[in-house]
């Protein structure tokens, strides 16, 4: 029989007569051999995520990340630790826009590439300007600098769990005549009554949720791997009032395809994204367990305009390129501002260290960027407008999206 997600799947069932969604989330995406993310087969297609929608994105964390560095004093070597950088464009873009700007920050820069997909990271070792690519923070002890992710937390694998008379159950993995069936265990994981303990008494019956347990692992490794500086999270998610909310009932646990539509978790397995909203509150809570102190919780919109985007909107205006360019850079640069698309997305800024009085000056005035050149699309980044509005490409446009 050919070895599949599924398959691993099912035998591990069998063995067991059910696993918890963790497990089942686990071998689907992470499978050594056949998982979505560690397989040798490429996933690239399958993304869209802000790095490939824009380089402002990277730039924007590039200039954060200059700020930052100066915020601490100017240190001699900042590591920028990127985890699960998948396929490297967001490390290209930063590295690539701190050269053409000649930013102070690139003498002690030490950047490093951190992917749990060996498939994918064997790819990146030959980018310019990398100055490692690894598999896990295990060999970073108390450095100075910065972890930096996106889309990451969501692709943690999760337990999920149901509500019935005022009971938690957790929602078990199993098989009926062969197909995948959920059921209901009476003993969930502790994780899921720790998380639940002060949210419980609101949720109605048959509220159905997920919680992510890997996230106090995920703090407590942040606390090791940092001696001073700094964790940019960027996902999406909410806080616990959204997330666990009586009126949204609905589990945000999903599988995309492409990601197009989505599609069910149980079908196309190991070839699809499994993902789930961030529950921010409990990362902001569990971090502040092991020091680490929340500065900033913005949108991804909030935070961009911050660094002044608008600016970058308007140079982009100004360029003397053709109207296809023109067209593929604007509606690129909008999904990441977008409320629809990545601009609802969260940036979580936190600390671990020293303190010191120059943590207020992180984040910009809007003029900052405006010494600063707009960035383009190259070939490495989506070519959003072409692959979803080809019809409209060439058409000048600009004015009815800004
Ligand atoms: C949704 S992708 C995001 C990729 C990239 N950051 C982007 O924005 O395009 C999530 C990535 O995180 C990686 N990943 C998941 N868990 C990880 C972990 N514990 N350590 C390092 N990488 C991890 C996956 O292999 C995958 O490449």
């Amino acid at each position: 029989m050919k070895l599949t997600a599924e398959t691993v799947i099912k035998q591990r069932i069998l063995q067991k007569e059910a696993i918890s969604f963790k497990e089942f989330m686990e071998i689907a995406l992470y499978h050594s051999e056949v998982g979505y993310y560690t397989s040798a087969k490429s996933i690239i297609e399958n993304f869209f995520t802000s790095p490939l929608a824009h380089p402002a994105f990277g730039a924007s964390l590039c200039l954060q990340l200059n700020q930052m560095w100066k915020s601490m004093g100017e240190p001699q070597e900042f590591y920028v630790l990127e985890v699960g950088c998948g396929d490297g464009v967001l490390a290209q873009d930063i590295i690539g826009y701190a050269h053409i700007n000649r930013l102070p920050f690139l003498d002690a820069l030490e950047y490093v590439a951190v992917d749990r997909s060996k498939s994918l990271i064997s790819s990146l070792s030959g980018i310019d300007g990398l100055n490692k690519v690894v598999s896990s923070l295990d060999s970073f002890k108390n450095v100075v600098g910065c972890v930096i992710s996106n889309e990451l937390l969501d692709s943690f694998p999760v337990n999920r769990f149901k509500i019935i008379d005022g009971e938690v159950y957790e929602i078990m993995v199993s098989l009926s005549n062969g197909r995948f069936c959920e059921l209901l265990s009476k003993e969930p994981d502790p994780i899921i009554n720790e998380r639940l303990s002060n949210l419980k008494k609101d949720l109605p019956n048959n509220f159905e949720g997920e919680i992510n347990g890997y996230i106090k692992s995920w703090v407590k490794s942040l606390s090791q791997v940092l001696s001073n500086g700094f964790v940019i999270t960027i996902d999406y998610g909410n806080d616990h009032v959204d997330l666990y909310n009586p009126v949204n009932t609905q589990s945000s646990i999903r599988s995309y395809h492409r990601h197009a539509q989505p599609i069910s978790i149980y079908d196309q397995i190991g070839y699809c994204d499994i993902t789930s909203d961030v529950d921010f509150s409990w990362l902001i809570s569990q971090s502040e367990n092991f020091g680490l102190r929340s500065l900033y919780f913005l949108n991804q919109k909030e935070y961009l305009y911050r660094w002044g985007v608008e600016n970058w909107i308007d140079g982009i205006r100004m360029k003397k390129v053709s109207q296809n360019v023109l067209n593929r850079n604007l509606v690129g640069i909008r999904q990441l501002v977008r409320d629809d698309a990545f601009g609802q997305f969260k940036v979580l800024i936190q600390y671990i260290g020293e303190e010191s009085d120059r943590l207020d000056s992180i984040l910009p005035t809007k003029e900052y960027s405006k010494s600063y050149p707009a960035p383009m699309l190259t070939n490495k980044h989506a070519d959003y407008l072409s692959s979803k509005y080809p019809h409209i490409a060439e058409i000048e446009f600009d004015r009815l999206f800004f």
